[in-house]
């Protein structure tokens, strides 16, 4: 990726705290600024795990949920139209929009190596621990002539090994992004597959 680190570690206005916009007007957005269906897929995916993480894992009530789905859903909003300098245009698009800051440095701290922020609270890490994970799921569903169907934690934990397979998905972020939570990879990969297999 030749992403800048973002050089700043406050996002939005504390005062905004609160502020969301509606998953109607998340997906306008995406699809103004998202042409490609495929990464458009990709944030819908890592939103809908986000959004049902927050309910089944956190007890999130609905304004919760809605933050965490909503840091899912635009996290790489701005990576096809400006790669170079991914995720600081869709910062600074919610920054305009008053957005509650933890929407945003939930988003800002999506890639610590490449952005330079630290995930703080569960929501930064847990896009974290998703992200990539959620990618990799994804290909080896595409590799599979039954698609998600049947597929097992084993199966995606053998393609994890297999540097060769999605290589671009970085499996020391992969680790970095486990070493800061207390869950085991078997139930987050379990709760990926499960949570983004019927999303379209
Ligand atoms: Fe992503």
């Amino acid at each position: 990726m030749a992403v800048h680190k973002l050089d700043r570690s406050e996002f939005g206005d504390p005062a905004n705290a609160g502020n969301l916009m509606t998953i109607e007007e998340a997906h306008s957005l995406l699809n103004e600024w998202v042409p490609n269906e495929r990464l458009r897929l990709h944030m819908k995916q890592v939103a809908a795990v986000m959004k049902a993480w927050a309910i089944k894992k956190e007890n999130a009530d609905e304004q919760i949920a809605l933050k965490w789905e909503l840091a899912g859903l635009l996290h790489d909003a701005d990576w096809e139209k400006y790669p170079d300098d991914h995720c600081r245009i869709i910062i600074e698009e919610l920054e305009r929009r008053n957005i509650d800051p933890e929407v945003i440095h939930c988003i800002a701290s999506h890639g610590p190596r490449y952005f330079g922020v630290e995930p703080n609270n569960k929501m930064d890490k847990m896009i974290y621990v998703f992200d990539e994970l959620s990618g990799l799921i994804h290909a080896y569903s595409l590799m599979r002539p039954e698609g998600y169907a049947g597929m097992e934690v084993k199966g995606v934990k053998k393609r994890l090994k297999e540097k060769s397979f999605a290589a671009n998905v970085s499996r020391d972020e992969i680790n970095d992004a486990f070493s800061r939570i207390e869950h085991q990879p078997d139930e987050i990969i379990q709760f990926i597959i499960e949570h983004q297999r019927d999303v379209s």
